[in-house]
């Protein structure tokens, strides 16, 4: 099959080896706290608190981390590949940008952005955002970390799904399947006839829905995935 259009779908794992943490892996996140804690519209009502100062330590963190191979490899793909291509990234850290990638989206949302909770602004953040923070559009303290919590709709679904609808080829990379909708866009692919690939560390809650999963570390398996794609 001739590939012209490609949708990648990344996870955690791909930022793993430039030392961000995945969120189910033994060291992961979510260890530190419960996501019941952190994530979710209930826990950013109860303790405001706790919920920005996470964001703020993992928006800190992203001044001590760097785009790893694989974000770099998907870089050059982006800027070389002459049909339609989207990163569809769950992360919410910025090393895609970083790395270079333009033709991309965040549907999780990103730690350097915040969200007006009264007016629906998002605008670049990189400070910590205490609770109460008043918004630069409307004035009202409502901003919060601009981060999609669980049970909140993830951003950009129509462009999602109209990408997907053409790709000729859907790769996961570096993520653990667990969590929907993302989880299942494998599915709406091969329904649509692309081709799909996975590379993960280990086989993923969703590889089954695969024609091919390749598994090893992002930074090995995506640098040579891309010299086999502009080879
Ligand atoms: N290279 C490739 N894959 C790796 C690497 C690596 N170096 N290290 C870990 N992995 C794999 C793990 O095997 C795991 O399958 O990356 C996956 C990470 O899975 P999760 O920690 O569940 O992260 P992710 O799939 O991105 O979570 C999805 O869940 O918590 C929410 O919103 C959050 O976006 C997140 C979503």
């Amino acid at each position: 099959m001739d590939i012209a259009n490609i949708v990648i779908l990344t996870g955690a794992g791909i930022s793993a080896e430039s030392g961000i943490a995945t969120f189910r892996g033994p060291d992961g996140l979510w260890n530190g706290h419960r996501v019941e804690d952190v994530c979710n519209p209930e826990a950013l009502a109860r303790d405001p608190a706790l919920v920005h100062h996470f964001y703020d330590a993992r928006r800190a963190a992203l001044d001590e981390v760097e785009p790893n191979p694989a974000h770099l490899a998907l870089a050059r793909l982006d800027a070389a590949w002459p049909g339609e291509l989207l990163i569809v990234t769950q992360n919410v850290d910025d090393l895609h940008e970083r790395a270079g990638a333009r033709r991309m989206l965040h549907m999780h949302g990103e730690l350097r952005s915040a969200l007006c909770a009264a007016c629906g602004v998002r605008e670049r953040w990189t400070a910590p955002l205490p609770p109460g923070t008043p918004c630069h559009a409307c004035g009202q303290p409502m901003l919060r970390p601009d981060i999609v919590f669980f049970g909140e709709m993830p951003y950009a679904m129509e462009r999602i799904d109209e990408a997907i609808a053409r790709a000729d080829l859907f790769v996961s990379i570096g993520t653990s399947g667990a969590v929907y909708p993302a989880a299942g866009f494998v599915r709406t692919a091969r329904h649509h006839g692309a081709a799909t690939l996975e590379m993960n560390l280990e086989p993923s809650a969703a590889s089954f829905f695969f024609a091919e999963t390749r598994t090893g570390a992002a930074g090995t398996l995506v640098p040579a995935w891309v010299d086999q794609m502009l080879g």
